[in-house]
């Protein structure tokens, strides 16, 4: 593939503006230039004040998180030519607070994540060289959160209101739950369910697993938003069997 010039249609908005406006550029792209580059590019040789984010160019630091054409996406590892479009159109993730341009303040999605009976980040009761548990590949995925915020973009609830605990905080629960790691792994399991079990919480999901569909690392939020609630429902009929015992 040979270098092509694409329509870059970004979104531009600084703080105190009334409001929001695209800005056109055009950018060479070669075969594997990717969109983060692109802009890269634009913030190097035509507009210093575009405002993006990014570290590890990699796919693993969750920061580049963008729209792309409309699809959540992590921008340093979308192709450039492979969205197959003359015009680029490049906007911030959805439901998230706007910081300015490309960028939003995630500090209300990590806050999501801290509960203090339910945390996140546990310190671990294994020793440095201890072998894992058996059949701890099949968890592996949770550990897998990029903590990009797509799959909040994504969620349709979640645009509706901010209440909701979302798609990555549900799927670290689930991971709480289903993960037999900790010393306090059952205190920890009780107090998750306990924290979702609520109309915020995973009952308020409406299964379209869009969270599913662009997260990139596989985590599927909505497959654990499903295990919470196959976990709570069979606790509840349990407790009502035993009831009317
Ligand atoms: S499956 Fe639930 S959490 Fe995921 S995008 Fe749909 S409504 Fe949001
Ligand atoms: S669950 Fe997936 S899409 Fe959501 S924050 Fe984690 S890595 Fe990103
Ligand atoms: S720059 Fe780290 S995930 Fe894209």
């Amino acid at each position: 593939m040979a270098e092509v010039e694409r329509t870059f249609r970004v979104f531009r908005y600084k703080q105190g503006q009334a409001a929001p406006s695209y800005q056109t550029f055009k950018v060479k792209a070669g075969p594997r230039t990717t969109v983060l580059e692109a802009l890269q590019e634009i913030r190097r040789t035509q507009d210093r004040t575009l405002i993006l984010r990014h570290s590890c160019h990699h796919a693993s630091c969750g920061t580049c998180g963008m729209r792309v054409n409309g699809q959540e996406v992590l921008s340093c590892v979308t192709n450039v030519q492979e969205l197959g479009a003359e015009t680029v159109l490049v906007e911030p993730i959805n439901n998230i607070p706007l910081v300015a341009d490309l960028v939003v303040d995630m500090g209300g999605f990590y806050e999501r994540y801290v509960d203090a009976h339910m945390p996140y980040i546990r310190q671990s009761e294994f020793e440095p060289d201890a072998d894992l548990p058996e059949g701890i590949a099949q968890y592996t995925r949770y550990e897998n959160c990029l903590e990009c915020g797509l799959c909040v973009s994504a969620c349709p609830v979640m645009g509706s209101t901010s209440d909701y605990l979302g798609p990555a905080a549900l799927a670290a629960a689930w991971r709480v739950v289903a993960e037999p790691r900790g010393q306090d792994a059952g205190r920890a399991a009780e107090a998750a369910l306990e924290w979702v079990d609520n109309e915020n919480g995973c009952w308020r999901c409406h299964v379209a697993y869009e969270c599913t569909e662009v997260c990139p690392s596989d985590v599927d939020p909505g497959g654990s938003i499903m295990a919470l609630r196959r976990k709570l429902t069979g606790r509840k009929f349990r407790r009502l069997l035993r009831l009317e015992r």
